[in-house]
């Protein structure tokens, strides 16, 4: 029986077919841009199941209604492959027949098994990760982390997934030395430079992040879509937070839009980046207009809550009102269908929460206070990191402000400045607030540290 790089067993398999197998384990861990080199290679296979099972698995990943036919056709021959199968590869064929059906919470108890039964297959756990990352389910995330470090602990590909499962478990101190051992192997590591950007960020270190990440930058060239885009979205967060939001807007234009319009990755950080800078003030000119068309498809979509919540924002803030107004349709259709483990996370929070973005891109804010309102307690289930679902809560807070909430905002920001007290934007907002309220004395405390940490990035900022 033929084994690949990491010992397992794949049966039926020639050199070539574990050869791209090992490949495609390295370059989906690596985020290389070179994985279509492996679909081509699943095509040509005829005798090895798991090249066709895993091409289905890469399509899936994509999030698209084409992409998911295509891993129809990807499992049907793997099917046709695999009357010799072991029980992993029959895991397999189970997992994705799953993912095709959208049975999600299947998928995840699959992975986790899987994890637990052979925790060498390293993509068993990275996809087991994404599901669990979809379900906003950051225990497993983390449990699955586990998993493969204790078998693969000198992996520098594992310690980027268990670092990621400990920031999102808001373990920071633990993510990010983690993030730092497995840079020791290789600097090149781009999950672990993002592992170590969600740290700072939650820390509110901005300088540092942007001094990491662009220390780093050169390194992502050879990185896919998603992820080139994705870090550079990350330095761009950083920047905004240092009051530097048209060097933001310039990074939305070179690095953030533009790489693969078509694709929901660089779709959802393109519009988060926009959202965010227009919740700063920033005119962002006909940017929306660029971004909308690629979201039209969409609509009727609904692979991940967390997707369909960006999309139906662009829209709304491109003024694309009928798209709007059939997405929100099908998003109820999609809630009143649900299964009931995915019930809390479509009706209890898509659902208000895309009527609440909706009705806030059409400066409705009491409404979209009220919604967004509703919505909140329930928002880690759409998945997506924290980081990432944060940009809802800003949108939410705005509301609040904008429409009066006064004492709702005011909670809001007093516990983003305790967790974060390095941001002038929310010292300034603070200062703000306290003065509707009549609480000068707080006000102006607020407004001194916001002028005083503004003072301090100015001098720091490049010339
Ligand atoms: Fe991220």
């Amino acid at each position: 029986m033929a084994r690949d790089g990491q010992g397992l067993e794949v049966s039926n398999a020639g050199k070539e077919a574990i050869a791209s197998l090992d490949f495609l384990r390295d370059e989906w861990l690596g985020f290389g841009n070179r994985l279509a080199e492996f679909i081509a290679a699943a095509d040509k296979e005829a005798s090895c199941a798991m090249l066709p099972v895993m091409a289905a698995n890469l399509s899936l990943s994509m999030y698209s209604n084409d992409s998911r036919e295509a891993a129809r056709r990807h499992l049907g021959r793997a099917k046709g492959l695999a009357a010799e199968a072991n029980a992993r590869e029959k895991a397999w064929l189970a997992t994705t027949e799953a993912w095709i059906d959208g049975d999600t919470d299947r998928c995840l108890a699959i992975h986790e098994q899987m994890v637990d039964e052979w925790p060498r297959d390293l993509l068993a756990g990275k996809i087991g990760q994404l599901h669990a990352f979809n379900a906003g389910d950051a225990e497993a995330l983390l449990r699955i982390g586990e998993r493969l470090f204790a078998a693969n602990q000198d992996n520098r590909y594992v310690k980027a997934i268990y670092a990621f499962g400990l920031e999102e478990c808001h373990r920071l101190d633990e993510a990010e030395k983690m993030a730092r051992a497995a840079l020791e192997i290789d600097r090149r590591d781009p999950w672990a430079h993002h592992t170590i950007a969600h740290c700072l960020e939650a820390r509110g270190k901005m300088l540092e992040g942007i001094a990491f990440l662009q220390s780093m930058s050169d390194t992502w060239e050879s990185c896919n879509s998603f992820m080139y885009t994705h870090n550079w979205w990350h330095l761009a967060l950083f920047l905004i937070d240092l009051d530097r939001a048209d060097e933001a807007l310039g990074l939305f234009d070179r690095r953030v839009w533009g790489v693969w319009k078509e694709f929901c990755e660089d779709q959802i950080n393109a519009v988060s980046l926009l959202a965010r800078l227009e919740l700063r003030g920033v005119d962002v000119g006909g940017r929306w207009t660029d971004v909308a068309p690629y979201l039209r498809p969409r609509l009727h979509e609904h692979f991940v809550p967390f997707l369909d919540l960006h999309y139906l924002y662009g829209l709304a803030r491109a003024g694309e009102q009928s798209p709007v107004t059939e997405m929100l349709a099908s998003l109820e259709d999609r809630a009143e269908n649900t299964k009931p483990f995915e019930r809390e996370a479509w009706a209890d929070c898509t659902v208000p929460a895309a009527h609440g973005l909706a009705a806030y891109a059409k400066g409705d804010h009491a409404e979209a206070a009220r919604l967004l309102g509703q919505a909140m307690p329930h928002l880690p289930k759409i998945g997506g990191s924290i980081a990432q679902r944060s940009l809802f809560g800003a949108i939410h807070l705005d509301a609040l402000m904008k429409s009066g909430w006064n004492d709702a905002a005011l909670k809001i920001l007093q516990a983003d400045d305790r967790e974060r007290p390095t941001v002038p934007w929310t010292k300034r907002s603070l200062g703000d607030l306290y003065r509707r309220v009549g609480r000068m004395e707080q006000a102006l405390a607020a407004e001194y540290q916001a002028e005083q940490l503004a003072r301090q990035y100015a001098k720091g900022r490049p010339t």
